[in-house]
């Protein structure tokens, strides 16, 4: 007779948003069938003795095969950044399918899959980046792409390929309103930008660094502060994404304490690098490593963002993983010669899929900031609630899918640039000391990568189709 499982998991602590406790999980068909003390036998065994037992991480935040306006070459593709994704302890991550204005939403969708179709170690599904909200868009297209499973839309309000303006804003919250779809806020305020970064030039202070004041916390505050009130005028909920500092957390924090639907997302950067870090070694161009937006602010805002994911004001920890070459020649990287010329023309982004889940648990686990409970609601069970993938995703319940990480607390490493598996040529976290690290990860059932080295092959992944927004309707996440 066959084994009644496909795998058993045994012996491990089986870790969820709201508890912690000893049990055996048994995986048949890639769904989890069984989370007992003990449970029968299996084809697969896997010994979980001293490892904690996660449901696998969902990084709600990544940007993979993007193009730029200016050409510059972004470092990974669907392949390399689902495989990063997945050394990190990922099972799951929502990369953008962006808009070029003046083309078709559903066409960008279309090649967006063509483009992860057969290449995906994890488990994928897209949110939209609207840059161009034309009648048909509004009218048409975003309407029926919601419906069939693209239940979240990414909005900017700066970049010049990308912001809206305040009317166009308040027309995207209306379709997402009618829709039930949860809108994604880039909050920074275009035209305090632009005249940050003119007065600066004029100034000879083009350095890197001189990102960090162009990008000033102070248009961050401005734009959180409209887009809550544009949110609250069409009343839809709004994720504010990439929070990078103390000022715009009061913001949401208003909005949160008068009962409003905001919700907010935090990454890596803003509780590890500050702005300090774009100096560089001497206000080099080593700061280019570090140029990502909102950037990185100062150590009292990283205190705040602490706060911030400890209180419940952060739902959502993700990376905004935006890899983008340092050493590329011509157009392909940071280190080009135009980014040389002024900060505005270095690529925003920087690479983090795979060090997200790593970082949270040294800096918030490890040095006790934060419980257990709360990194898997931060890194896996909020944004599959909040992104329309739970119970399937984001739980170790049984019918749920097996996507499973199995963590060691203890192991103590260094992140190292020649350990990543992504295709940018440099991390920001380079040297950084590291307490807990994943050492399994698990997919519907399937070890797709195991102590560092990839066990699947390219197109193990699926693309997900997406339900309804728990912010919309229901509250549910903690
Ligand atoms: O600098 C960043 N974050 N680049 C990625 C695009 C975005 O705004 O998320
Ligand atoms: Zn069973
Ligand atoms: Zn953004
Ligand atoms: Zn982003």
């Amino acid at each position: 007779m066959s084994a009644p499982h496909d795998l058993a998991i045994r012996g491990g602590t089986i870790v969820t948003a709201s508890d912690r406790f000893r049990a055996d999980i048994g995986v048949r068909g890639g769904r989890i069938t069984d989370i007992a003390v003990s449970i029968e036998g299996a084809q697969e065994e896997i010994d979980a003795t001293g490892l904690l037992v996660l449901p696998g991480g969902i990084d709600a935040h990544v940007h993979l095969a993007q193009p730029t306006s200016d050409g510059t070459v972004m470092a990974d593709d669907f392949e390399s950044g689902t495989r990063s994704a997945a050394a990190g302890g990922n099972t799951t991550v929502l990369p953008f399918a962006m808009q070029v204005k003046g083309t078709s939403l559903r066409d960008c969708v279309t090649a967006y899959h063509a483009k992860a179709e057969g290449k995906c170690y994890t488990d994928v599904s897209f949110h939209l980046i609207i840059s161009d909200p034309t009648p048909q868009v509004l009218g048409q297209e975003l309407p029926a792409l919601v419906r069939d499973g693209y239940t979240s839309f990414k909005v900017f309000m700066t970049y010049d390929d990308l912001v809206l303006n305040d009317a166009e804003l308040l027309a995207v919250f209306d379709v997402a309103r009618r829709e039930k779809a949860l809108v994604m806020v880039h909050a920074e305020g275009h035209d305090a930008i632009k005249y940050m970064t003119a007065r600066l030039e004029s100034e000879g202070k083009t350095a890197p660094y001189y990102h960090a004041e162009a990008h000033h916390q102070v248009a961050e505050r401005e734009a959180t502060h409209r887009a809550i009130s544009h949110a609250q005028l069409t009343d839809v909920p709004v994720m504010i994404v990439h929070v990078s500092g103390r000022d715009p957390m009061e913001q949401i924090q208003w909005a949160q304490k008068r009962g409003m639907k905001v919700h907010a997302e935090t990454c890596p950067q803003y509780i590890v690098l500050t702005r300090d870090d774009l100096k560089g070694l001497n206000m080099d161009f080593e700061g280019a490593k570090y140029v990502c937006s909102p950037p990185p602010r100062d150590t009292d805002s990283q205190a705040a963002i602490w706060e911030g994911l400890r209180d419940g004001t952060f739902e959502v920890f993700s990376s905004d993983h935006c890899p983008f070459y340092y050493e590329g020649s011509g157009d392909t990287g940071k280190d080009n010669s135009r980014a040389r010329t002024s900060f505005r023309w270095v690529p925003n982004g920087i690479p983090g899929v795979e060090t997200r889940l790593p970082i949270l648990f040294s800096e918030g686990v490890s040095k006790g900031r934060i419980t257990l409970e709360r990194f898997v609601a931060l890194t896996s069970t909020n944004p599959a609630k909040l992104y329309g993938l739970y119970p399937q995703k984001g739980a170790l319940l049984v019918g749920a899918d097996a996507d499973i990480t199995l963590w060691d607390p203890t192991k103590v490493a260094t992140i190292k640039q020649a350990d990543l598996h992504h295709g940018s040529d440099y991390t920001p976290y380079e040297g950084m000391q590291i307490t807990g690290w994943p050492v399994r990860t698990i997919l519907r059932g399937q070890t797709i990568v195991q102590d560092g080295e990839v066990m699947a092959d390219p197109g193990t992944g699926r693309y997900q189709t997406r339900g309804t927004s728990e912010a919309i309707g229901r509250a549910g996440v903690s």
